[in-house]
């Protein structure tokens, strides 16, 4: 029979069989998938995995510092790599929200490349790969896919040429989660919702800058803390913040303001490809607008995203 314990067990005895002493290179996320891949293959290689975890400028707020200390407390062999400044200098002058994710994969390519270089005699790559990106392409706008976007630019990056080992995927996403919680993982970790890969970069329509970028993390802490202190942050699927290239015009005190849009949104789905707006209760709406709107400067108008998938999809890009 299946168990999570089980699971765990038998995978951590093969993945010791099949990598002996070889080295492993591993990007993290911060998301569950590619944790539980990891903590799986610490608890079998120990040392000879080695984390590579990227600042892209396009995390939540604080969330780099956040993540990459709860992967030490972890005992992962991982190294942050701050490259925010080559991830704004790719994103200037881009609109198409296509050139935003192809420069990002671009970068993160490089980037991850560089890291996996430093590994000496490194010979796999261990991906958090789950079965549904497996059977279907559920994953076209994944990491995996964007790197597989890219084979043919300019050659083969060398860390795609390794060999590759992706201990979950034969698991669904909730699986996924069980083994985790089997493996004593955080569970603000297990329970994060969904992030894309070129994360913020899709959330604020246009062109980025790292101005845009912090504006949006303010506001996106406020409604993400607010959801969270009002208990139903497990209960959405997934929730973000989008910075909208409109403004209008407010009253500050006796100023009149002319200043950007938010807009929250908040879906309830079962593997992302439908959803349905989360009735939110217009209590806490009020309160996020309200705090978002006398805190975040550059801001001064809030709404709400009430459109369900499809037609509209979960991202605003
Ligand atoms: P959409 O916007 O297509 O999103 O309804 C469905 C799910 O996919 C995520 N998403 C992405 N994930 N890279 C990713 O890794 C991407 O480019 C990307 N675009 C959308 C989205 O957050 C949602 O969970």
């Amino acid at each position: 029979d299946w168990t999570p314990d089980s699971f765990v067990e038998t995978t951590i005895a093969q993945l010791k069989e099949k990598l002996g002493d070889d080295k492993v290179v591993l990007g993290l996320s911060g998301g569950v998938d590619s944790s539980v891949a990891a903590v799986l293959l610490h608890h079998a290689i120990g040392k000879n995995l080695h984390c590579i975890f990227v600042d892209n400028g396009l995390l939540r707020k604080d969330e780099y510092e956040l993540v990459l200390d709860s992967y030490k407390h972890m005992g992962l062999n991982i190294k942050g790599i701050d490259a925010k400044q080559r991830f704004y200098d790719a994103l200037a002058g881009l609109t198409d929200p296509e050139l935003k994710r192809k420069a990002i994969g671009r970068v993160f390519i490089e980037v991850f490349d560089d890291a996996a270089h430093e590994v000496q005699d490194v010979k796999w790559l261990g991906q958090g790969t789950i079965y549904p990106d497996v059977i279907e392409s559920v994953s076209v706008k994944g990491p995996s896919a964007t790197i597989k976007s890219h084979h043919n630019v300019g050659g083969l990056p060398d860390f795609m040429k390794l060999k590759v080992v992706e201990p979950l995927n034969t698991l669904f996403k909730d699986e996924v989660r069980n083994v985790g919680k089997a493996l004593g993982i955080d569970p603000n970790i297990l329970g994060r919702h969904p992030f894309p890969g070129p994360g913020l970069a899709i959330r604020i329509l246009g062109e980025v800058t790292p101005e845009k970028v912090h504006i949006l993390q303010e506001a996106d802490a406020i409604y993400i803390n607010n959801l969270k202190a009002a208990g139903v942050y497990d209960k959405v699927w997934q929730a973000g913040t989008i910075f909208l290239p409109v403004q209008s015009v407010g009253v500050m005190g006796d100023e009149r303001t002319y200043e950007n849009a938010v807009a929250l949104r908040a879906v309830e789905s079962v593997d992302g490809m439908t959803a349905d707006w989360c009735h939110l209760p217009y209590e806490l709406l009020a309160k996020i607008s309200n705090e978002i709107i006398n805190n975040v400067k550059g801001i001064n108008r809030v709404v709400y995203d009430i459109s369900s998938k499809p037609p509209a999809t979960i991202e605003w890009e």
